[in-house]
């Protein structure tokens, strides 16, 4: 069966990275329009550095680690019934470090840096300032966070989207739906044909055909278990 698999900041959450929307969620006490778009970064650059630096040092904080939730999703991935694409809106690395062999990051990633003018990244584990240079352009741009802010377009769109149109099952796991374009992908899916599964603390969207409401770390692998059982 072919597989489109959409992750957000709820499968993460039990692994101590904190989500966007909660009540106690990172936007309660950033401002997204501070540190999550081209405008904030250029008016405040380094307060940008500061907000992803202090998450990249969290994410390799040795308590962080992958949870059920990714390890499940790992076992389905390697299975050989099943064709699975995962998307991530995460930033984080917990797919990869479970295990999954392909995360498209649509969101793009803390462990890594960018050039503003030619978008070429580099992986990056420490620190990132504007003293930090590309090796791309002359004269040398100053590195960026390798995230897409809002108002910026997320990667890999037009192969989710091919992918969206062939797929048999759509499953959203611990995301909100609040954010486009991912937040349309269920009913992309769902157009082509696809049956919809949510998986989330609570149920998001009427769109969906079957809901697994609970915490990611204990509903994902009861639902691959089931689906590698069929
Ligand atoms: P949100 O913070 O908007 O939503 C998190 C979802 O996870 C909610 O629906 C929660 O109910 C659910 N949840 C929380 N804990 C859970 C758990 N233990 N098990 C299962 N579900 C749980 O995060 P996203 O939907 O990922 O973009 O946010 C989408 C995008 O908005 C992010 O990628 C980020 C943000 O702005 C950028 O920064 C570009």
């Amino acid at each position: 069966m072919n597989i489109v698999i959409l992750t957000g900041a709820g499968i993460s959450a039990e692994s101590g990275i904190q989500t966007f929307r909660a009540e106690d969620g990172l936007w309660e006490n950033h401002p997204i329009e501070a540190v999550a778009t081209p405008e904030g970064f250029a008016r405040d650059p380094d307060r940008v550095y500061a907000f992803y630096n202090a998450r990249r040092a969290q994410l390799q904080q040795a308590l962080i680690q992958p949870n059920p939730a990714h390890h499940a999703l790992a076992t389905l991935a390697r299975s050989a019934e099943h064709q699975v694409y995962l998307i991530t809106q995460n930033v984080d690395d917990l797919h990869e470090r479970a295990g999954s062999p392909q995360v498209h990051h649509m969101h793009g990633e803390l462990k890594s840096a960018k050039c503003p003018i030619s978008e070429q990244n580099q992986p990056w584990a420490t620190q990132l300032t504007g003293e930090d240079l590309c090796q791309c352009c002359q004269p040398a741009q100053s590195l960026r966070p390798d995230i897409v802010w809002f108002g910026e377009i997320p990667y890999d769109l037009d192969q989710c989207e091919r992918h969206l149109q062939q797929t048999d099952l759509f499953v959203a796991i611990g995301t909100s739906g609040q954010v486009y374009p991912a937040a349309g992908f269920a009913a992309q899916a769902k157009r082509a044909g696809a049956h919809l599964v949510e998986i989330n603390l609570v149920a998001t969207d009427h769109v969906f055909d079957e809901r697994y409401e609970g915490v990611a770390s204990e509903m994902v692998p009861l639902w691959v278990t089931q689906l590698l059982e069929k």
